[in-house]
C-alpha cells in the first residue's frame, strides 16, 4: 500500500481543479482500506473518499488522507431464471459494468449509460438519467466506518434514497467508504424504461420486443453526446444545480408570469433548472476562465485553469440571479469541498 504526501489531485476530479490531497492512497481491498485506516497516522484524522471525482468541486486543498478506491470485481452471486444479481467491487467504472450488463443482455442499467464516475458513488446520489434510477435496480452494499471499521450491510429501504439523495448525503454523510454494490438486473426486456420523451421518439419506428439493452445503450449514448461535455475535453462535473421541487401553489404563481415554464409531474413537480438558467441568459456565457455550456445551461465549465473558487463564484452568482428572478432557490447537485 503506497501513500503519497502532496498529491496534486488535478487528474482525479473532472472539472480539473488544481488542488492538493494532504495524504493520497488507493485501496484495492478491504484488507488494504483496514491496514490503511488502522494505521496510527491516520486512525483520527479527517478522511476524504474519492471515486471518479465527476460529482465534487475543489476549492482548496484537502487536509487529511484522500481514499482512492480501487476495489474491483464483478461477480453474478444468485442466478435465477428471470435475474440475476451481481456484485461490484466499488472501485470499478460504472459505464464499464453498463457495458458488461448489456454484453450479457441485462437489462435495468442501460438508461444510466456513460454516467461518469465508479459503482461505489452510485448510491450516494441515487444515479439517475433518461427515467431510470439506481435504486430501481439497486439491492444492498457493503461500507465500512471510516473511524472505528464496524461493517455494515444496507438494504434499498436503509438507504433512503430519493431524487440525488440517500442516507450517505445525510445522517451517514462522510463517515462510511461503500465497498461493494449489489444489484438486480433482469434477463428480458419487458420492463425496458422508455419514458423520456427523445429516447421514446428514437424508438418509435423500432419493434420495442426486439430492442435488446445495447440497443437502449446506444440511443442514450447519442443523446447524452449531443446535450452534455466529454469530461476528457472540457471540465465540468455534469448538473451543478439539482431540479427545484415546488408546490402546485407555486406553480401557478410562476406559470401566471411565465406562460411556458416547462415542468414535470410524477412524485411531486420539478422545473428544469436548465431553463430557469436559460431564461437569464447565462447558457454559452463565459468568462475568462469558466463558463455555461452552450448546450445545456445545468453545466458549468471549466474553460481554463479556472480554481475551485472562481467556479463556485458563477455558481453563486447564477444562484442568486434565479433567486431574484424567479424566487427559487436552487441546491447544488456537486459536493463542493
Ligand atoms: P466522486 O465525485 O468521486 O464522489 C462524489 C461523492 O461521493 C463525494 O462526496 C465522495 O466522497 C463520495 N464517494 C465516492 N465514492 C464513495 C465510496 N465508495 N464510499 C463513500 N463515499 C463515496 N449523475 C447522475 O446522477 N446522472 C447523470 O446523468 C449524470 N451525468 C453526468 C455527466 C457528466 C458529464 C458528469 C461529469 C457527471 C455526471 N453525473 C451524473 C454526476 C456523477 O457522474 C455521478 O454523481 C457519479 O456517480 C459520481 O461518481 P464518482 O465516482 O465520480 O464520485
Ligand atoms: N432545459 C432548457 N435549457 C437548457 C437545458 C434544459 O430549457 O439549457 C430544459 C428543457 O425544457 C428540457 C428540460 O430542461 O426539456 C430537461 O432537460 P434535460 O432533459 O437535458 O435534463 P435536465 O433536467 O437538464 C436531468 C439530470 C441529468 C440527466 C438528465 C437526463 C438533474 C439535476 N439532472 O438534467 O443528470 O442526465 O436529466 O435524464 O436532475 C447530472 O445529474 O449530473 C446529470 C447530468
Amino acid at each position: 500500500m503506497k501513500i503519497v504526501n502532496s498529491k496534486s489531485l488535478i487528474k482525479y476530479n473532472t472539472f480539473n481543479v488544481n488542488a492538493q490531497a494532504e495524504f493520497f492512497s488507493g485501496v484495492k481491498n478491504d484488507e488494504e482500506l483496514r491496514e490503511l485506516l488502522n494505521h496510527i497516522k491516520f486512525k483520527n484524522i479527517n478522511k476524504f473518499i474519492l471515486g471518479g471525482g465527476s460529482n465534487i468541486l475543489i476549492t482548496k486543498n484537502i487536509t487529511g488522507l484522500v481514499i482512492h478506491n480501487q476495489i474491483k470485481g464483478c461477480y453474478i452471486i444468485q442466478d435465477s431464471p428471470d435475474y440475476v444479481i451481481v456484485e461490484i467491487g466499488a472501485g470499478e467504472t460504472w459505464h464499464h459494468i453498463v457495458e458488461w450488463s448489456t454484453n450479457h443482455n441485462l437489462y435495468g442499467i442501460e438508461n444510466l449509460s456513460l454516467i461518469p464516475g465508479y459503482v461505489g458513488a452510485t448510491p450516494i446520489q441515487n444515479i439517475g438519467a433518461y427515467g431510470s434510477e439506481l435504486k430501481d435496480v439497486f439491492v444492498s452494499l457493503d461500507a465500512i466506518d471510516l473511524f472505528n471499521q464496524e461493517k455494515l450491510i444496507l438494504d434499498k429501504k436503509d438507504c433512503k434514497f430519493s431524487y440525488r439523495d440517500s442516507i450517505f448525503k445525510n445522517k451517514y454523510k462522510n463517515q462510511f467508504i461503500i465497498t461493494k454494490v449489489r444489484l438486480k438486473l433482469s434477463k428480458n426486456n419487458s420492463n425496458i424504461n422508455l419514458s423520456y420523451k427523445t429516447l421514446a421518439e428514437k424508438v418509435s419506428r423500432l419493434d420495442k420486443n426486439t430492442l435488446s439493452s445495447r440497443d437502449i445503450s446506444n440511443f442514450i449514448i447519442q443523446i447524452r453526446q449531443s446535450k452534455l461535455p466529454n469530461p476528457n475535453h472540457i471540465g465540468n462535473a455534469g448538473s451543478f444545480f439539482k431540479n427545484p421541487t415546488v408546490t402546485q401553489q407555486e406553480l401557478n404563481n410562476l406559470q401566471d408570469k411565465h406562460k411556458d415554464i416547462p415542468y414535470f409531474q410524477k412524485d411531486n413537480i420539478k422545473i428544469p433548472a436548465g431553463w430557469l438558467i436559460e431564461q437569464l441568459n447565462w447558457k454559452g456565457y463565459r468568462n475568462k476562465s469558466c463558463g455555461v455550456y452552450e448546450h445545456q445551461a445545468l453545466v458549468l465549465i471549466n474553460h481554463n485553469k479556472a480554481t475551485g473558487n472562481e467556479i463556485k463564484e458563477l455558481a453563486n452568482t447564477i444562484k442568486q440571479h434565479v433567486n431574484t428572478k424567479f424566487n427559487i432557490n436552487l441546491e447544488e447537485e456537486v459536493s463542493i469541498i
